[in-house]
């Protein structure tokens, strides 16, 4: 079953073909960072405006790429939220108006589902039930993965999202947005030499506060330059990125102990983040627990992972079902 898929909950216009939720024919990104990076964040109407010029050759470059007419594709697929409502509406009025032109059906995707999915395109073997940590620049949530199509939430962010909090610290720091790249970057060559709050870490319940440590970095910064202090920038990222790794550590891997599941999957763009990766990596080994994250590509916002989700949630009985945008959509 060949599934076409466009996403444009933020900054990537993006169009893949991908067969049977796994196997990628094309996964097209038009990214919109270097316009954004000028503001130091997404601009909405910026962001909907550049949709609107991209996706005709995105879709195009999508087919093309993947060496197949629309008439090969079974389904149709596009990201119904959560994201920017202006953004969202481009790619879901493309992908509602060739379902309709084509008669084809049509799956309305929910975009953190699709952060999930994205690692059963890097690891064919993968299914569910595991524990899913999705980290990503607008969401924040620990979940069970019962089944395809069968989450349980078990935790979220009380404020920011750990993406945002890394852009914002970036921002502070007088960093390029997106700033979780340039952290992680910066990171490798500094130590921890200042103990940041890992807050709600002990809290009886998995879920996650980081605007307390964004405004504790905030804090240092502004006193170190009142004292006329040095400010070591890849001291202040490492130490960090280490309070943001030991409270994802440590929630994640006691959900998984509770409900008594041997593998732990990163989701979303911050799940692109080495320090992360190596950290759960090395608890996984002494815990017992298999941990995965998806190929660098597939972290960051693309259409591949809103076409493995098409496909679960369609063999799962779950098409044309409320197929709005919903900037606010949940798990
Ligand atoms: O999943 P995504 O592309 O968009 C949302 O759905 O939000 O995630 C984007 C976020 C940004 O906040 C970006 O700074 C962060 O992912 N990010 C990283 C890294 N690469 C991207 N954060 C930490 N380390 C990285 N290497
Ligand atoms: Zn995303």
């Amino acid at each position: 079953m060949k599934i076409l898929a466009v996403e444009s909950s933020c900054d990537e216009t993006s169009v893949a073909v991908v067969e049977d939720g796994r196997k990628v024919y094309s996964n097209v990104i038009a990214s919109q960072i270097d316009t954004h990076k000028k503001f130091g964040g997404v601009v909405p109407e910026i962001a909907s405006r550049q949709h609107v010029e991209a996706i005709n050759t995105v879709l195009k470059e999508g087919l093309e790429e993947a060496g197949v007419k629309l008439s090969d594709i079974d389904i149709i697929a596009a990201t119904k939220g959560p994201g920017l409502i202006g953004a969202l509406l481009v790619g879901l009025s493309a992908g509602k108006a060739l379902a309709l032109s084509t008669g084809k059906p049509f799956v309305g995707v929910n975009h953190i589902v699709g952060h999930v999915c994205a690692n059963y395109i890097s690891f064919k073997e993968l299914e569910p039930p595991f524990v899913g940590i999705i980290i990503s620049g607008g969401h924040t949530y620990l979940i069970e993965v019962k089944d395809y199509v069968d989450f349980t939430l078990h935790g979220r962010t009380v404020d920011d999202a750990v993406g945002e909090a890394f852009d914002k610290v970036a921002r502070s720091l007088g960093l390029a947005y997106p700033g979780g790249p340039v952290i992680d970057f910066l990171a490798k060559k500094g130590k921890e030499t200042i103990e940041f709050p890992r807050v709600m870490m002990k809290e009886d319940n998995y879920n996650f506060s980081f605007s307390g440590l964004k405004t504790a970095v905030l804090n240092y910064l502004n006193s170190a330059k009142l004292r006329g202090e040095e400010i070591v920038v890849e001291d202040v990222c490492k130490s960090f990125q280490e309070a943001i790794v030991d409270v994802l550590i440590e929630k994640s891997f006691r959900l998984a102990r509770e409900t008594k599941r041997d593998k732990i999957v990163l989701c979303g763009g911050v799940s692109a983040n080495s320090r992360i990766r190596e950290a759960f990596e090395e608890r996984g080994k002494s815990e017992n627990i298999k941990i995965f994250y998806p190929d660098l590509k597939l972290c960051t916002d693309n259409a591949a992972m809103i076409a493995s989700a098409a496909y679960y949630e369609y063999i799962g009985g779950k098409v044309n079902e409320n197929n709005f945008a919903n900037p606010n959509l949940g798990l």
